[in-house]
């Protein structure tokens, strides 16, 4: 992979989101500078009317009503440009917001199982959705702010300058101390909108852990006890937002108050030049200068909200950067091959495995499930056997040993072939908040609704659909919640039909399940594992007892292998385990 060699400065890669929007990109850039254009020549376009055509002695209207025509004009072609800067600026924005959500979903589509056990979905969602704002705010914002500002900041100056120097250095002089005023006003409001957002994200995250959460919260009448811990978050929101306000009117009064004295100080400074420099200075003059005044202090706001905007939206690029910087640990070896379907011979040689550096979970593992035979994993709690399972689809690495299916090591096929071949039912089934008919074709996207039908029929579930309120079409709740146990684990079954894979895994696929419905479902795993390789795990012993091998496992490795008559003969852990649970649901 030559992905690591290439990473680029964050401000090139930042900039990189505007390659495919230049056209749009250079007609903001265009309409700011119209704007700022029309800014800086509309008060010294005025003073001239004034001082050659409203001048004592006048003659005539006509000139001065064509310059108030064209300036009437001037600002008609301002308010479209304002018009387009605001609506395809913001549209730029949306282009970039897109392509950078787009990048990160696709990039988080890459990664594997183990990312996933180390991050928290909240914080995920929050750098594809409120992070991104920041970033395009600066996006659509920066470049036209930091543009528009420089323009119309220096034209002013030098127009000014032009009209008095004087004048314009002394209001240049307050420039510093304004910009520090602004700056430190601004960091308030900065301070203060971050601790609001903190607080909206604690909301957040007590909303989605209480809704998530609810059913355990009833079950324990711990619903005042959420309601409090709720309104802690509450008052701290409060607390933070009154603080941004006060922010806010500091900031807001403040700029007024330097404004009006700004004007205030221009009028006395220009009131005395016009009195003491006869000649050096008109009262038209001091019109334009007051007119100058917005065009020049207004820079200096978006100037330092620039700042600000520059300082968020790279610290929300660099965090998006961030999870973009994280390499897949599962990835194609340059050159794997398609592995192409297979007998299903699959064979572990020595095969160790820790999730940390550190604490292993499987040991030096030796296992063999030839074509079409089924093996059965069976031990205690946390033994290691889902871990097993896991290894073979690659949704971990092995740390030592190897895994070969048909000869093959899997590591050196695509990720994409290897698990075509392998339908897993996992110990925890995950149902999309879809139609149940849409669950199903998750196994093959491009099945018909026949082969639905007969997927849903193979796995026994067909009878139950057919009775829902909108049969097939029946929406299930958010991760299948209005279905019972045992029929999520027999949609996911027929999924897997669906699938056709030669290889197949069960992960407890028969755990959560009334004897009646334990039946149906063996007899349908029994179809469905017919001619292919399987491999098994089940808690219930007696769904296992037909298996070709049983293996018996905990953290110390494989401690026990045979048939079931076999290991009960011998009566090691195998029988101990039995015996236990012949105790516990009365078997024979
Ligand atoms: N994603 C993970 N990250 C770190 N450790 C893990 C992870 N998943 C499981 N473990 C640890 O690995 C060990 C084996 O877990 P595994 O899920 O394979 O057990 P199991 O045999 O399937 O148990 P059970 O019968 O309860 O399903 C456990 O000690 C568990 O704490
Ligand atoms: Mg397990």
């Amino acid at each position: 992979m030559d992905r690591k060699n290439k990473k680029p400065g964050v401000i090139r890669r930042f900039i990189s989101y505007y390659r495919g929007h230049m056209k749009l990109f250079a007609l903001d850039m265009f309409c700011a500078l119209i704007i700022s254009a029309v800014d800086v020549i509309y008060p010294i376009m005025a003073r001239n009317a004034l001082n050659d055509y409203v001048a004592p002695g006048a003659e005539t209207l006509r000139p001065f009503l064509i310059l108030i025509g064209a300036a009437i004009l001037m600002h008609v072609v301002r308010a479209i440009c304002s018009y387009i800067v605001t609506y395809w600026g913001h549209v730029l924005g949306v282009y970039i917001e897109t392509d950078m959500r787009h990048d990160i979903f696709s990039h988080l589509q890459k990664l594997g199982f183990s990312f996933y056990d180390k991050s928290r979905t909240g914080k995920l969602m929050a750098r594809c959705t409120t992070d991104l704002f920041d970033v395009v705010e600066l996006a659509h914002h920066g470049p036209e702010d930091l543009f528009i500002s420089t323009v119309t900041f220096v034209g002013s100056f030098i127009m000014m300058a032009l009209i008095n120097w004087r004048l314009a250095l002394m209001l240049m002089a307050t420039v510093p101390f304004m910009l520090a005023f602004v700056m430190y006003l601004r960091k308030q409001l900065n301070l203060t909108s971050r601790k609001v957002k903190e607080s909206v994200a604690g909301i957040n995250a007590d909303i989605e852990s209480a809704i998530s959460g609810a059913r355990v919260a009833k079950a324990f009448t711990n619903e005042e006890h959420e309601i409090e811990k709720f309104d802690r978050g509450n008052e701290k929101y409060i607390t933070a937002k009154s603080m941004n306000y006060k922010a806010m009117g500091r900031f807001m009064c403040g700029m007024e108050f330097f404004t009006t004295i700004l004007k205030v100080l221009v009028l006395g400074f220009a009131g005395i030049l016009i009195i003491k420099q006869r000649g050096h200075m008109t009262s038209n003059d001091l019109f334009v200068f007051l007119l100058y005044i917005t065009s020049f202090t207004s820079p200096i706001r978006k100037l330092a909200m620039f700042m600000e905007q520059y300082t968020a939206g790279m610290a929300g690029f660099r965090r998006f950067t961030e999870i973009m910087d994280t390499e897949p640990t599962i990835f194609d070896e340059p050159g794997a091959a398609e592995l192409e379907c297979v007998r299903g011979d699959i064979e572990f040689k020595g095969v160790s495995f820790s999730y940390d550096e550190g604490r292993r979970v499987l040991k030096n593992i030796d296992l063999s499930i030839p074509h079409g035979k089924t093996v059965a994993l069976v031990g205690p709690s946390g033994g290691g056997k889902t871990t097993l399972c896991h290894l073979i689809p690659r949704f971990y690495d092995v740390s030592e040993g190897s895994i070969t299916i048909d000869g093959h090591d899997i590591r050196e096929v695509t990720l994409r072939s290897l698990r075509g071949n392998i339908g897993i039912v996992q110990q925890d089934v995950f149902l999309f908040a879809a139609s149940i008919k849409e669950n199903i074709r998750y196994g093959r996207l491009d099945a018909t609704d026949e082969e639905i039908i007969a997927a849903a029929k193979a796995a026994e579930i067909h009878d139950d659909i057919i009775r829902m309120p909108d049969g097939y079409d029946t929406v299930v709740g958010e991760r299948g919640i209005t279905l019972s146990g045992g029929q999520k684990q027999r949609v996911s079954i027929a999924r897997i039909f669906l699938k056709n894979p030669p290889i197949l895994i069960l992960d407890e696929a028969t755990s959560a399940l009334d004897s009646a419905t334990e039946a149906k479902i063996t007899s349908a795993l029994e179809r469905l594992s017919e001619g292919r390789t399987t491999l098994v795990i089940a808690h219930r012993l007696s769904t296992v007892r037909n298996a070709d091998e049983i293996i018996v496992i905990d953290s110390s490795g494989i401690i026990e292998r045979g048939d079931h008559r076999t290991l009960m003969e011998k009566g090691g852990a195998y029988k101990l385990l039995n015996d236990a649970q012949n105790l516990l649901y009365g078997g024979e």
